[in-house]
C-alpha cells in the first residue's frame, strides 16, 4: 500500500515572521504567497511491518522530529499501528530559503491522508501542514494563497486561495545564490527576533494594512502596487532579522547584486520586482513578457549559482492512489 502526491513551494509577497502565543504553530500576522509551479516536492508513503517510523530526504534517513510527530498524528487519527515510511525528493535546494519544508510538508500531509483513506478536506490538510511548517499552509493551494485567522482561534489560521494561478499569470525568476542549507532555522530566528529585536512589535502591528492592501491590490491586478508593498515587507522582514542579537543576516554577496541588478532593470521600465526569504535566493516576480530579459539579467549576475523560472503553479495533489489492500 502507498501512495504519492506533489506539492510545490511558495513565496510569500507578504511576509510572516514570529509565531503568536496560540497553540500549534500560529503565525503572529498574515501572509499572502504564491505557489511556485516549477519547483516539485514528490513524497511517497507506505505502510511497514515495523512498529517505527522512517523519513528519508532525497536519499538519506532523516530524523526529523516535525515529520515524525506528522506522521504519528495521522496514524493515531487513523488508528493505526503499522509504522510509515515516508521518502521525499525535491527537485530543487533543500532548506536554503526555497520553501522546501512548505512543499514538504504540504506533500506530507496529503501522501498520509491519501494512505490512510481519512479523506481530509484541503482546510483540514492545511492546518495539519501548518503544524509542520506555518507556510507549508499556503502550498496545499495553488495560485494566490492567504495564510491569516483569529488572534483567539488557532483552528482559524489556514491557507485559503486569494485567487487561482490563471488570474494573474505571473513569472517567479528564482536566481540560486548558494546551494548551501542555511545556518538558523527560520523557527530559530523567529524565536530569536521575537525575544531580541527592537522593531518586533512595530512588524507585527503594522502587518494587517499590509495584508489587506495587498491582497485588494492583487485582485486589481495592479503590478506596480504590488511590487512596492511586497519589496517593503521583504525588506521590513529583513530589517527585523539583522536587527535580531545576534543577527540573522541571510544574504551574501550574490543577493545584493541580484537586488542591484533588479534595481536597473526597473529603472529601464522592466516589470519585476524582488522578494528574498530567510536564505540568500532572489525571487524575481515578473509579467510573463520580461521574463526571459529578467533571468538573462540575472544569470549575468557575479555568484549565481543557477536560474529557475517558475509559472504560478497548482495546488497538492495526490498523482497515485493507493494499490488494493
Ligand atoms: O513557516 P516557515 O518555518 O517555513 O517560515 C517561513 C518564513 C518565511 O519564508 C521567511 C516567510 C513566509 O511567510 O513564508
Amino acid at each position: 500500500m502507498h501512495v504519492i502526491a506533489e506539492a510545490h513551494p511558495n513565496i510569500a509577497l507578504i511576509k510572516y515572521w514570529g509565531k503568536s502565543d496560540l497553540p500549534g504553530n500560529v503565525p503572529a500576522v498574515p501572509s499572502l504567497s504564491v505557489t511556485l509551479g516549477g519547483l516539485t516536492t514528490r513524497t511517497e508513503a507506505e505502510l511497514t511491518r515495523s512498529p517505527g517510523n522512517e523519513f528519508v530526504m532525497n536519499g538519506a534517513i532523516v530524523e526529523d522530529v516535525r515529520v515524525l510527530a506528522c506522521i504519528d498524528r495521522f496514524r493515531a487519527a487513523a488508528g493505526h499501528e503499522n509504522g510509515v515510511r515516508v521518502t521525499t525528493v525535491n527537485d530543487f535546494p533543500t532548506a536554503a530559503g526555497l520553501a522546501s519544508s512548505a512543499s514538504g510538508f504540504a506533500a506530507l500531509v496529503g501522501a498520509l491522508n491519501g494512505l490512510f483513506d481519512l479523506n481530509m478536506r484541503p482546510a483540514k490538510l492545511s492546518l495539519e501542514a501548518r503544524r509542520g511548517s506555518a507556510s507549508a499552509a499556503r502550498s496545499i493551494h495553488g495560485g494566490f494563497v492567504s495564510l491569516t485567522g483569529d488572534a483567539d482561534d488557532p483552528e482559524s489560521w489556514q491557507g485559503r486561495q486569494v485567487a487561482p494561478a490563471e488570474h494573474w499569470p505571473l513569472e517567479v525568476v528564482v536566481a540560486i545564490c548558494s546551494n548551501a542549507a542555511k545556518s538558523v532555522s527560520s523557527s530559530d530566528g523567529m524565536r530569536a527576533s521575537a525575544a531580541t529585536s527592537p522593531y518586533y512589535d512595530r512588524w507585527v502591528s503594522g502587518a494587517d494594512d499590509d495584508y489587506q492592501q495587498a491582497q485588494a491590490t492583487i485582485q486589481a491586478r495592479d503590478f506596480d502596487t504590488l511590487a512596492h508593498l511586497s519589496e517593503s515587507s521583504c525588506l521590513n522582514m529583513h530589517a527585523l532579522m539583522l536587527s535580531t542579537k545576534p543577527p540573522l543576516i541571510y544574504w551574501n554577496a550574490a543577493t545584493l547584486a541580484c537586488i542591484a541588478r533588479v534595481r536597473a532593470l526597473q529603472a529601464d521600465d522592466v516589470p519585476v520586482f524582488f522578494t528574498i526569504d530567510a536564505g540568500p535566493q532572489l525571487k524575481a516576480v515578473c509579467l510573463p513578457d520580461a521574463g526571459e530579459a529578467v533571468a538573462a539579467a540575472l544569470s549575468a549576475v557575479e555568484g549565481v549559482e543557477g536560474i529557475i523560472r517558475s509559472r504560478i503553479g497548482g495546488a497538492m495533489r495526490l498523482v497515485e492512489t493507493p494499490d488494493a489492500p
